[in-house]
């Protein structure tokens, strides 16, 4: 059987060029996103660089049934050696803006998602005879807080939560859990968000491909030196 990683939200975004950097480094990936027409665009255009196994599944990682599914598939043909919970959704509004609607829209996806597809995954990974990664890709908002995030805040907080009870969980086993917390990156998680930011931070930011890069340079480590968390100190950061 082929080794695999596993990226969510990898349509577009961080995501996408996670995929990017692990197919450079010689991986299969299996990409996962909402958005069927984006989702095989990526994996076409992916196709183009490489080789490699590009498998993408069209669902949404906080529905069970597709999750549970999912795992049955992709383990037919594929070894997991590393999840990346990447996908996420991002709703910023004063404390007296919230609503039911952009709860609903953000927790899915970091929360349910992360929980769910990391439990289905667990099974399988803690079979493997050889070191096997779950990459957390959290934010700054899930340590620290930021004006106008309270409800995204609260979601990365409660994935960092889950996170840092997984690694304490899979202490000294095969599993690895690293934890990431970029600040601002230029991507569409943006485009509704705009209004809460001051005109112009956007050229302060990182770029996906600048954050993707990072990030999977250091997974590569020999195995008696593999980095825990990834923190990102980013100028615009230092705004009340
Ligand atoms: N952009 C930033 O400034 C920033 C900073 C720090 C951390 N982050 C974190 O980095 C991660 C990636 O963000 P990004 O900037 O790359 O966002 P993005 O460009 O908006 O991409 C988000 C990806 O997640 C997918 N997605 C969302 N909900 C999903 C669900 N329920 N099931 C499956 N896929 C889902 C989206 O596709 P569909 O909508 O088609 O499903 C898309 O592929 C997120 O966790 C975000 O919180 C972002």
């Amino acid at each position: 059987m082929k080794n695999i990683t596993i990226i969510t939200g990898a349509s577009k975004g961080v995501g996408k060029e996670l995929a990017k950097e692990f197919l450079l480094k010689g991986e299969n990936v299996c990409l996962i996103a909402r958005t069927k027409n984006e989702l095989i665009k990526t994996q076409k255009e992916l196709s183009k660089l490489t080789n490699n196994d590009i498998v993408a599944y069209n669902g949404n990682i906080s529905d069970e049934k597709f999750v549970k599914d999912f795992y049955q598939d992709l383990t037919k043909k594929y070894n997991i050696t590393c999840l990346v919970n990447n996908a996420g959704v991002g709703r910023f509004g004063t404390i007296y803006d919230n609503n039911k609607k952009m709860i609903d829209e953000v927790f899915p996806a970091i929360v349910y998602g992360t929980i769910l597809m990391t439990t289905y995954a667990l099974p399988y990974l803690k079979k493997s005879k050889e070191i096997v990664k779950v990459v957390n890709i959290i934010s700054q908002s899930g340590i620290r807080a930021f004006k106008f995030e309270s409800v995204y805040c609260s979601a990365k907080w409660a994935q960092e939560g889950y996170a840092q009870c997984l690694r304490a969980e899979t202490f000294g086993t095969n599993i690895k859990v690293i934890n990431v917390y970029p600040g601002g990156i230029n991507s569409e998680f943006w485009k509704d968000n705009r209004n809460y930011v001051p005109a112009g931070i956007e050229n302060t930011f990182a770029t996906t491909e600048e954050v993707a890069k990072i990030i999977v340079d250091n997974l590569y480590n020999k195995e008696s030196l593999i980095l825990k968390d990834l923190v990102f100190e980013q100028t615009h950061m230092n705004l009340e």
